[in-house]
């Protein structure tokens, strides 16, 4: 994984190198960003000496239009607050960046952040620091620690930083994974439809469209890594995904698509369906590659596809979720609305292609869920990782 160790202005900040070493000697690529309070307690070149690359801390260097907190950022799968002060605590449940590491936490998706708080246990107490973690915790941070024992203050309390060794196995268990040690959905299996279809026309010619897959293997990516088993029903993609708990059958057409959905979903605690199915098939395919015939256009025949959304509607049993997509070019809330209703789904997630940088093969998504309890959630321009992260907290919090 590639993890940043963000280092803020506590006692414990001079064990942060040795959690930087510990993270890259189980095979992470290690980058540090450290607020100024934190460079009183460690320095520069010790963080720049043991993970082997440039300290980030100033937020203009370089240059007064600096980006490097949103490529650091893209960069890195997880970031781990070792020590998390009150403060940066305070700021991050705030949204408030006034520096290059409170800039960076405000930047990533709360579900890739990882804090080891340290601190006096009466700060720890304090109602204000309850509080903001509590926040920060129903957004997915996960916390490690702290720890109790004696204090730097010469008390004795909780406030302890975990030491390196026991945040470097929380990040090995996969613990920041969805903010319950990767067992939130443990013994549940989903069912996750992805990609086009291929409607054969000839031997050789299909109708399909642009789906790349990437939102459904996000999706079952996030499940999988959220503890449940993934029944991954995926239409012709160049995409490959290879966890334990992710069953991948491929299919070709909406009517293959059909048969492995509608088989799996009885056993099934809930299913997405991202795929873009084909709504219509050509009636007649032929054996062979249709010549070109005289100098007139020919009429491909069409029949309507099943449709597998609606049939999972119609068979869901009580305690099944079902989630549909919804990508429309016009009227899109009204249309997600009667989609939702018509098609007896729990949630409709929507994007619209009006959004740029959303819908088919782009690596980025902008959707809204609308759940039938009328809940409606808007999410910024997100990676498909961090999209599938707010569908799959969204859908399975109840
Ligand atoms: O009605 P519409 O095709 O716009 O609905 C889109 C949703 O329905 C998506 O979740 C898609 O995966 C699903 N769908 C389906 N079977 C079809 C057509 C769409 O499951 N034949």
């Amino acid at each position: 994984m590639k993890i940043i160790v963000g280092i803020t202005g506590g006692i414990a900040a001079y064990k942060s190198p040795e959690l930087v070493r510990l993270l890259k000697k189980a095979g992470h690529e290690v980058r540090c960003a450290a607020t100024a309070h934190a460079l009183e307690f460690t320095t520069r070149a010790t963080l720049e000496t043991v993970s082997g690359v440039p300290l980030y801390s100033d937020l203009f260097a370089g240059n007064a239009t600096s980006t490097e907190h949103i490529s650091l950022k893209d960069w890195a799968d997880l970031l781990v607050v070792a020590p998390a002060t009150a403060n940066i605590i305070g700021k991050m449940a705030s949204g408030i960046a006034d520096d290059a590491l409170s800039t960076l936490l405000l930047a990533m998706a709360p579900q890739r952040v990882l804090l080891a708080p340290a601190m006096n246990s009466q700060m720890w107490a304090h109602p204000a620091l309850q509080r903001n973690l509590e926040l920060l915790r129903s957004w997915g941070v996960v916390t490690v620690g702290p720890d109790d024992g004696p204090l730097a203050c010469g008390t004795s309390g909780t406030g302890r930083m975990s030491d390196p060794a026991a945040i470097a196995a929380a990040v090995a268990n996969g613990d920041w994974t969805n903010g319950d040690g990767g067992q939130r959905l443990a013994g549940e299996r989903w069912l996750v439809t992805a990609g086009p279809t291929y409607e054969r026309i000839d031997s050789v010619r299909f109708i399909g469209n642009y789906s790349s897959g990437k939102m459904g293997f996000a999706l079952a990516r996030v499940l999988a890594e959220a503890g449940a088993e993934v029944e991954l029903v995926s239409g012709p993609t160049s995409l490959s995904i290879s966890h334990p708990r992710i069953h991948t059958e491929r299919v070709e057409s909406a009517r293959e698509m059909y048969a492995a959905a509608t088989k799996a979903f009885p056993a099934c605690r809930g299913a997405i369906l991202s795929a873009a199915v084909a709504d219509y098939r050509p009636r007649e395919c032929a054996d062979h590659k249709l010549k070109k015939q005289g100098s007139e256009g020919m009429t491909l025949q069409l029949v309507q596809n099943p449709d597998i959304l609606a049939t999972l509607g119609a068979m869901k049993a009580p305690g099944q979720t079902l989630v549909g997509f919804a990508l429309e070019t016009d009227n899109e809330l009204q249309n997600a609305h009667s989609k939702l209703q018509r098609k007896n789904l729990d949630f409709i997630v929507m994007n619209s292609l009006r959004d740029a940088g959303a819908g088919f093969g782009t690596d980025t998504n902008k959707v809204t869920i609308l759940g039938t309890d009328g809940s409606s959630k808007e999410s910024a321009l997100m990676s498909k990782e961090e999209i599938a992260r707010l569908i799959v907290n969204t859908v399975t919090a109840s």
